[in-house]
């Protein structure tokens, strides 16, 4: 087999992150090479986001950066995948080869013919390009084996976390998504697959496992949901005998899929971790009507008070979208409201970006740009205070928190804890320094930017259920 290496950007959410791993193990069992260093591939395939115009265009935009690999190399190839790859299909320029989600596994055998046809022909084809036309085909990404190709890499190649998809697609159309369209309707995974695939990783030493959807909670799958899923996982995971998987984390919940049975898992299950990211968009019922979220903000804030009834200890992240067509200063003022009722530990901010296609493209009145960002500053700054004052809570106390590696600015190390919580930390010359993947006891002494930094108390303490979670 010729040693042909690829280089794979992710670009987007968790799930492009999953996938990009599925990628690279499906090239991998075909005889390519991965490696972590662009210059040096042959291929480099970029996974795309297409949720934002401005990810369109900064990927649009890298895609002319790596032309520059062509004049040294002549067979170097650049592929587009993801959902921007759906989206855009062949007006992509620059690109040898254009696949939506639903044709990962093809990868192999598209390179292979691209490169037939490049060493038999002088002359610049147009890009190979498959990508769905219908929504039966985009529907046929559905996980065609048992177990993801992810688990057949080696060990010493697996981070300690990892995700796992548990179900692909998306229902909602919310009016201003675009996911629907380019990763189709949702699907679930049977169960015993995810179980499976979950156990296989414990057994590879994984230490964090992420559960993922575009709207987790809405799993179901021959009468079982995601509680209950959950739950399963949690079961099992304690049944494996050795150092197994501790934690089990879950992204992303929808408020309209929220239930009591879901807050029960959190709170009863020993290794589900006190961490939920729901997603709130807006805190005016009129703006959230327009969306279509099914949901109004009262009850959002009814599903607050349960969780942090349930689990005080547990930290809540959301994402939100200023300026959405129709935003008026009062609902823009209702949202902030709310802001500062829930105080979140964190939440992602955008401003609303027109996605043709979406129900709400032809929406009016539209938010002039220079209201959205403003808005978006606002809001950012009473967030960034509510965020640090949430990160200045954990000053003096001593957290659990999994070694993930060294962090960017000189000796220290970084981790994160159960809540989901970046933690960086400076080890005592007493005690030898952790390992990634190892769990360490942190005392945080102080906020360094927003970042909990602290000093490392022990290490290789046993995973156990932290201050928990019953009031
Ligand atoms: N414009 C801006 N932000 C968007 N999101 C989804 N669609 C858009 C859009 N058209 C945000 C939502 C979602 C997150 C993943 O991205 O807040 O929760
Ligand atoms: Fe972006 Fe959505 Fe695609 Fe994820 S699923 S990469 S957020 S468009």
């Amino acid at each position: 087999m010729r040693n042909i290496t690829f280089h794979i950007i992710s670009y987007g959410c968790q799930m492009n992150v999953y996938d990009s791993r599925i990628i690279a193990s499906i090239l991998s069992e075909n005889g390519y090479k991965e490696t972590a260093d662009e210059n040096k591939a042959d291929i480099v395939i970029m996974n795309t986001c297409s949720v934002r115009e401005h990810a369109e265009q900064r990927a649009i935009g890298r895609i002319g950066d790596l032309q520059k690999f062509r004049e040294k190399k002549p067979n170097f190839l650049i592929g587009v995948v993801g959902c921007m790859a759906q989206n855009l299909g062949n007006s992509i320029k620059g690109a040898d080869f254009v696949v939506g989600p639903s044709g990962y596994r093809k990868l192999p055998e598209i390179i292979e013919s691209i490169f037939k046809t490049k060493n038999s022909s002088s002359k610049k084809s147009n890009a190979y390009t498959l990508t769905s036309n219908t929504s039966l085909e985009l529907y046929s990404d559905i996980f065609p084996e048992p177990v993801p190709a992810q688990v057949r890499m080696p060990a010493s190649t697996l981070h300690p976390t990892a995700f796992v998809s548990v179900m692909r697609g998306c229902n909602n159309f919310c009016s201003y998504c675009i996911v629907p369209y380019v990763r189709g309707r949702a699907r679930s995974r049977p169960s015993s697959d995810i179980l499976k695939e979950i156990e296989l990783l414990a057994n590879k030493g994984v230490k964090e496992i992420t559960l993922l959807g575009q709207s987790v909670n809405e799993y179901s799958y021959n009468g079982i949901n995601f509680s209950q899923l959950l739950m399963l996982t949690d079961e099992m995971l304690k049944q494996v005998q050795h150092d197994s998987v501790p934690w089990i984390k879950f992204t992303t919940s929808h408020p309209k899929d929220m239930s009591q049975e879901l807050i029960d898992a959190i709170r009863d299950g020993e290794k589900i971790c006190e961490w939920i990211h729901l997603p709130i968009q807006s805190g005016s019922n009129e703006v959230l009507k327009k969306m279509g979220r099914g949901y109004t903000k009262e009850k959002y804030l009814d599903w607050i008070y349960k969780i942090r009834k349930s689990i005080p200890n547990i930290a809540i992240t959301t994402d939100i979208l200023v300026g959405f067509h129709g935003e008026s200063d009062k609902n823009f003022q209702e949202t902030l409201e709310v802001i500062k009722e829930v105080r979140f530990d964190f939440a992602y901010m955008f401003k609303y970006s027109e996605r043709p296609r979406t129900k709400a493209y032809t929406m009016k009145p539209i938010v002039p740009e220079k209201i959205r960002i403003e808005r978006l500053e606002k809001l950012i700054n009473i967030q960034n205070e509510i965020s640090y004052e949430k990160s200045s809570e954990l000053i003096g106390t001593t957290q659990e928190v999994l070694v993930l590696g060294k962090s960017k600015k000189g000796n220290s190390l970084y981790g994160k804890t159960r809540q989901n919580k970046t933690i960086v930390f400076d080890s005592s010359s007493k005690i030898t320094l952790p390992l990634q993947g190892d769990f360490v006891e942190v005392k945080i002494k102080e906020l360094r930017g927003w970042t909990p930094y602290g000093k490392l108390l022990s290490k290789k303490i046993e995973p156990q259920r932290t201050q928990r979670k019953t009031s």
